[in-house]
């Protein structure tokens, strides 16, 4: 059981970043709304102020729960799972002290997991593949601009990306990246589609950020890079 911890940090952070961390009780209470996404292990799952993982850490853990007790009697059917469901959860903060506290905290909840079910069959390249996820996954910027932030939390002009995991066959994983801007105007009204546009700067025709998919005609995110599928445990291979 985790210690009770304090709620702030310093009076400065609550002033300048609203920085107030939610209690462990109120945590549980809000992720048992959504118990059934919780304990998918592939659901998705975006924290925009993820602080340092209150609510992350907690589906994360859930998560592992519902994989142990369908693949309890494997060890390679509950890492890859386990891998899985690290691949499924993402943050943003501002502050990148809570950024690099939050993967921490994120490894030794999954590494702990893993070594107590998987004990022999376990991997240190697997535990290489789920820091580098969370790396991915867990990102510094701000919420609001879209943008990623220096270390002072001011804003700088690189988008944030998020990769996206994606098992392609039993054991290859396949990632493709995205901007979050582009993520979330996935569902844009097509009327609004070349307003939307200008807000990147415009293209001539969108292409660099929009295709069409193939099956509903309608503009979906275009990735902005895509690796080649890779062994679950190697993904780290790409950066
Ligand atoms: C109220 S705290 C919540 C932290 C965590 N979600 C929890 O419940 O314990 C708000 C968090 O948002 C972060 N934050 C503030 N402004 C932000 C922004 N524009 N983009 C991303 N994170 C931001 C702060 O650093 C802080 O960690």
């Amino acid at each position: 059981m985790e210690s009770v911890k304090s709620q702030t940090k310093s009076k400065e952070r609550v002033r300048d970043h609203g920085e107030v961390f939610t209690a462990e009780r109120e945590v549980k209470a809000m992720c048992d709304l959504v118990k059934e996404e919780c304990e998918r292990i592939d659901s998705r799952f975006l924290e925009p102020a993820c602080g340092d993982g209150n609510f992350l850490a907690e589906i994360l853990k859930r998560k592992l729960g519902a994989v142990a007790l369908k693949y309890k009697s494997s060890p390679a059917d509950y890492e890859k799972n386990a891998v899985l469901a690290a691949t499924s959860i993402y943050g943003v903060d501002i502050l990148q002290d809570n950024v690099v506290a939050c993967r921490a905290r994120m490894f030794e909840i999954w590494d702990k997991h893993y070594t107590a079910h998987c004990k022999s069959y376990c991997n240190d390249q697997t535990r290489e593949a789920v820091k580098f996820i969370l790396q991915k996954n867990i990102v510094c910027g701000n919420a609001l601009s879209l943008k990623c932030v220096d270390d002072k939390g001011e804003d700088i002009a690189r988008p944030i990306i998020f990769s996206e995991w994606s098992f392609v066959s039993d054991s290859l994983i396949k990632r493709r990246d995205f901007r979050f801007d582009v993520l979330l105007k996935e569902n844009a009204d097509p009327e609004m589609y070349g307003f939307q546009l200008s807000l990147f700067g415009d293209t001539a025709d969108g292409s660099e950020y929009w295709m069409i998919d193939p099956v509903t005609k309608e503009p979906i995110p275009k990735p902005v890079k895509e690796f080649p599928p890779v062994y679950f445990r190697r993904v780290q291979q790409y950066d």
